[in-house]
């Protein structure tokens, strides 16, 4: 069976746990952070949120410069040309979010009124975007804006991305989902 590369199979589980994690923590924190029994940890977990979402950024930019360079295993040939699309179209249009979506986080923090740094889990200050003043307002409205429509988008295009990883698993008993993850078909090793 053809599988993806060690490379690309470690780089996708690791930002999947990351950006489960970075919706999880944005969703929480609206409120959290509002609310004064809760507000010192949301605070914390901020700062994880933009720490961990800029290292998001960083591991898509090296993982989309693999796939690019790297060609996944071949769809199954029975695969009907719509679905071959639609798998296509949603995996390009992750990759977009996967980039897009810290990207809009960057821009908001470097243009946001507070001025706050941005520190790298506490090792280094991560440098904020050169905005200049008379766009800073309007940025940060419109990065603010795009950043929670393109997580939501994200939620949407995740359903359909894992439901269809199962049902090629659980329904049409296929190889898609064996070659993405981090184990061997027992089948095969044998
Ligand atoms: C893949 C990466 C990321 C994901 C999936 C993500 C997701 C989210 C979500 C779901 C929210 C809540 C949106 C809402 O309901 O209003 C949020 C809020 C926020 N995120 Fe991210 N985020 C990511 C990366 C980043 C990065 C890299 C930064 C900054 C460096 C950042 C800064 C923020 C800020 C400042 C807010 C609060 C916005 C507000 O004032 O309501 N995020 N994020
Ligand atoms: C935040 C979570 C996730 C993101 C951002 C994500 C993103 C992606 C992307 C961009 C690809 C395309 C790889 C390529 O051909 O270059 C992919 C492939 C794949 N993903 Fe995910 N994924 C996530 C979670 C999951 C989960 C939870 C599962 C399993 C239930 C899964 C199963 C798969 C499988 C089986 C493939 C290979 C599809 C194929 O061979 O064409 N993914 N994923």
């Amino acid at each position: 069976m053809e599988r993806y590369t060690a490379t690309a199979i470690a780089l996708h589980w690791l930002i999947a746990v990351a950006i489960l994690l970075q919706l999880g923590s944005g969703l929480w924190m609206g409120g959290a952070l509002k609310d004064p029994a809760t507000q010192a940890f949301a605070y914390d977990v901020f700062q994880w949120h933009k720490a961990l979402g800029l290292s998001v950024l960083v591991l898509s930019l090296f993982r989309l410069i693999w796939r690019v360079t790297h060609r996944p295993p071949a769809l199954p040939p029975a695969m009907p040309m719509l679905e071959r699309r639609l798998a296509h179209l949603g995996h390009w249009a992750l990759y977009a979010l996967m980039i897009a979506i810290p990207l809009s986080g960057w821009v908001m923090v470097s243009t946001s009124k507070f001025g706050l740094p941005t520190s790298w889990f506490g090792l280094f200050e991560w440098p904020h975007l050169p905005v200049p003043k008379d766009m800073r307002t309007s940025a940060n409205d419109g990065s603010h804006e795009a950043h929670w429509l393109m997580a939501y988008a994200m939620i949407g295009l995740l359903i359909a991305h894992i439901s269809a990883a199962l049902r090629h698993h659980f329904l049409l008993h296929d190889t898609v989902l064996w070659r993405m993850l981090p184990v061997v078909k027992r089948k095969e090793s044998a």
